[in-house]
């Protein structure tokens, strides 16, 4: 049984436990769990779904591969989340409108959670469903309560891409409290066949019914058993992440030409990934200049996201352009994203710390 045998269901327990929900699938990747809870909400062509317009593409994509609109909320320049006051501005334009969307996904930018009890409070308010992308969080939290506990969506859901808390090589993994949504959701995994007890017709024990559009969405058990001993370390991981993005802010909170992400409680954050925003103009290099300066120290920086609504797709489908979420856009302009993982040490940090000094100044 190298696929669909007993580590599944092994690894799906290990992680509920481990999140406090009360379900869990694991899939072949983040953006399959994404989908799978987004379709299971019964989305259709008539409908929206709003995302942030700072994110993986594949925030916004599932939403469409629903038959569904997307559209976007604009960031907190400190933090670079959606937040309640953006959410409830465009919620009251939407509702006059008689244009609110189906389901909300907040994505927990670079590992720190959004502000979910008042978000889930105001989808409550207009009756809609919150997926959390919570696809860089995992062994992180909200105010002290793992995120995955799933008590302010109807979902979470986590990748686990090799960059990411914990890996599979590729996998995701979708958390619900809600039994009639992972029912919904373990049928869409596989081709919307279903099997055993569940099928609708007493055929005979060998009878296999597609009961709705489904997708092959499966994690093989090679992956699984990755993604179990992976789960073991989790805790140690995130706190070397922690570690070595303290020593970061350390070095680096104090520098005029540069900003970090705000971040209220620090122990919360699964510091996915560390942001660093330069004044550009104050520093007298260009982007690319700064970008180049690091690379020849030896020092590679990476930038997330080009905006969502900019990508060329994006502008096509919808008439998005410049200008449409100007703090995403800002964001774009200033960010790059520094090096984190678990295999860098406090003397790595230090080494692109130095060279910080000597490129700003
Ligand atoms: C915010 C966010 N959403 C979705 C995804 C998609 O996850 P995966 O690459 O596992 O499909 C990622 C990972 O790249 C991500 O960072």
């Amino acid at each position: 049984m190298i696929s669909q045998g007993e580590v599944l269901p092994d690894f799906e327990r290990k992680v509920a436990e481990f999140c406090g929900a009360k379900y869990c699938l694991a899939v072949n990747s983040g953006t399959s769990a994404l989908h799978i809870a987004t379709k299971s909400l019964g989305l259709n062509n008539n409908d929206y779904g709003w995302t942030s317009a700072m994110s993986f593409v594949a925030s916004a994509n599932v939403i469409r591969y629903t038959g569904a609109s997307v559209d976007f909320l604009d960031i907190s320049p400190k933090t670079f989340n959606i937040t309640p006051e953006i959410l409830s501005a465009k919620l009251e334009k939407a509702a006059s409108q008689k244009r609110l969307p189906r389901v909300i996904i907040p994505v927990h930018f670079a590992g720190q959670s959004c502000e979910m009890s008042e978000i889930a409070a105001l989808a409550a308010r207009y009756d809609i469903a919150i997926i959390e992308d919570a696809c860089q969080a995992m062994g992180g939290s909200f105010n002290g309560n793992r995120v995955g506990d799933c008590r302010f969506s109807n979902a979470v859901c986590f990748s686990l891409h090799p960059v990411k808390s914990i890996t599979s090589g590729e996998g995701g993994l979708v958390l619900t409290n809600d039994r009639d949504l992972f029912e919904k959701m373990a049928l869409l995994r596989t081709h919307g066949v279903a099997r055993g007890a569940n099928v609708m017709q007493d055929v005979g024990p060998w009878h296999t019914e597609m009961q709705t559009d489904g997708y092959n969405y499966r994690i093989t058990e090679f992956q699984c058993a990755l993604g179990r001993s992976q789960l073991k370390r989790l805790e140690e991981f995130v706190a070397k992440r922690q570690r070595l993005a303290t020593h970061y802010r350390h070095r680096l909170e104090n520098i005029p030409q540069i900003r970090l992400q705000q971040v209220d409680r620090p122990e919360d954050h699964a510091w996915h990934m560390m942001l660093v925003l330069f004044d550009f103009e104050a520093i007298g290099k260009s982007k690319k200049e700064v970008h180049a300066d690091f690379r020849e120290r030896g020092v590679n920086l990476n930038m997330h996201y080009y905006p969502i609504h900019l990508n060329p797709f994006y502008q096509d489908l919808y008439g998005f352009s410049e200008g449409d979420f100007p703090e995403a856009e800002k964001y774009w302009r200033s960010a790059f994203t520094f090096p984190l993982h678990v295999e860098l040490e406090e003397t790595d940090v230090d080494y692109i710390c130095d060279c910080v000094e000597e490129i700003v100044t």
